[in-house]
């Protein structure tokens, strides 16, 4: 019962719920006038828009690519990625295009919030329903994650994969840092960090928040799980809890202690150099979505051996969703091969040749546990009985406009440290955007 419940509520929250309706409606209508593709199937192009060109991310679209080409030789695909974490570049280039009435063939979108908030609600995307059905996936892709990329009667695009977002690495130097289990709290993570830091480690948790700051809203969304756990969370959303409330507090100040063991450079890097620095020794630990196993792993860097991967502090129990996915924008120059595109992304060899690359664990239930590395292994499992929380970070729980205005917030934290302002600065956001 507990279990139906909590993915119940979490769906309920990311999905189909009315969010700030970012983009007006002459700019819709204007994009719906743009015109349809042309059926290219036996060559032609496929431009694919995305943010992965880091370490592992890259890796996982590349084997993607390599299905398509398999399936359609005679296509080009054109790899329109742009670098940034979060999309921190990406958005604003993929809002312009669109304005200007120049869509990629597919775009990688987040499911929940900002697939149906910002892109379907503005009448932007065409449904992929008929795609859904056809090939099935039904029985073969989770209800609560079809859910999340479904508004009214229909389908918007196609998850490839789950990832989470709550997640502590740990380099093989970090060994007694941190103890898995009932152990995994906040307190015992920090004293840990003062060991590693009294021991001459100068900034034994890395960070990169260079590209706005959505790794700080990482570092809050997963703390205020640990403080006020995932029903809390979750109401954070629907009303049923305050923003101004003691566990949003605590998850703050939990922040501001971390920030005494943080590299003092983290503005101008990002997650993946942050990752670099427990591959370089300087750092032995950070907090980062599994896509940071991704990079770790394309790297050379063994799982469980030279590194593991393990709940971040407090939130054992719990899964931080982070769900990446696929959809058809109106007017896709190269339909046919985009439309392709669409079922590669949703296919079981697509997935399987995906996800290992890229750190996060298939939406498809039916790829192989066999394949995937030891901690992905440990996480499939997990995620199974967790307790499922959508991440505001990335684009599930919130509108666009309040999870940027958080982000900007969480940029002006990370200097003043001012716990007060920020919890009332959050808390008139919320009422701004989330009422
Ligand atoms: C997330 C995305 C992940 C990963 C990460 C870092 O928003 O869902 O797939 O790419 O950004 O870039």
């Amino acid at each position: 019962m507990q279990r139906a419940w909590s993915r119940r509520e979490f769906v309920k929250r990311a999905g189909t719920a009315a969010g700030a309706l970012v983009l007006g409606g002459a700019f819709a209508e204007f994009l719906a006038a743009c015109g349809t593709g042309g059926g290219t199937t036996g060559g032609g192009k496929l431009e694919i828009f995305s943010w992965w060109t880091a370490g592992g991310e890259a890796d996982g679209l590349a084997e993607m690519f390599k299905i398509y080409k398999q399936r359609y030789p005679n296509v080009q695909i054109v790899n329109a990625a742009v670098a940034g974490g979060a999309g921190s570049n990406a958005k604003a280039v993929l809002a312009t295009r669109m304005q200007g009435g120049k869509p990629p063939d597919s775009f990688q979108v987040h499911a929940g919030q900002e697939l149906i908030s910002t892109w379907v609600k503005a009448g932007k995307m065409d449904p992929i329903t008929s795609i859904w059905n056809s090939e099935g996936w039904d029985s073969v892709i989770p209800k609560d994650l079809k859910t999340i990329v479904s508004s009214g009667s229909d389908v918007w695009s196609v998850p490839v994969n789950v990832h989470r977002g709550n997640a502590l690495w740990l380099s093989s130097k970090a060994a007694s840092l941190v103890t898995p289990g009932t152990g995994n709290t906040l307190d015992n993570f920090l004293s840990g960090l003062g060991k590693a830091k009294a021991a001459g480690m100068q900034a034994p948790l890395a960070l990169g928040s260079k590209g706005g700051n959505w790794q700080v809203t990482m570092l809050l969304e997963n703390n205020i799980v640990a403080t006020g756990g995932a029903d809390f969370y979750r109401g954070l959303f629907n009303g049923k809890s305050s923003w101004n409330h003691a566990n949003v507090k605590s998850a703050l100040t939990y922040i501001v202690q971390m920030l005494n063991f943080v590299n003092a450079d983290h503005p101008t890097i990002d997650w993946d150099q942050a990752c670099g620095r427990l591959q370089a020794g300087t750092s032995v630990a950070t907090i980062m979505g599994d896509w940071a196993k991704g990079y770790f792993t394309a790297n050379n860097w063994k799982p469980d051996s030279d590194f593991t991967g393990i709940p971040s502090p407090g939130t054992t129990g719990t899964y931080m969703i982070v769900c990446d996915t696929f959809g058809l924008p109106k007017g896709a120059p190269d339909l046919d091969n985009a439309k392709n595109w669409i079922k590669v992304a949703g296919s079981k060899d697509g997935q399987a040749a995906f996800n290992p690359k890229k750190g996060s664990i298939p939406a498809r239930t039916d790829v192989p546990k066999s394949i995937f590395d030891s901690i992905a292994q440990k996480f499939i499992d997990e995620f199974k009985t967790a307790q499922l929380t959508p991440s505001i970070a990335h684009g599930s729980a919130a509108p666009e406009a309040f999870a940027s205005g958080l982000n900007d917030e969480m940029g002006q934290f990370v200097q003043k440290k001012n716990v007060a302002g920020t919890l009332a600065n959050i808390a008139k956001l919320a009422d701004q955007f989330l009422k």
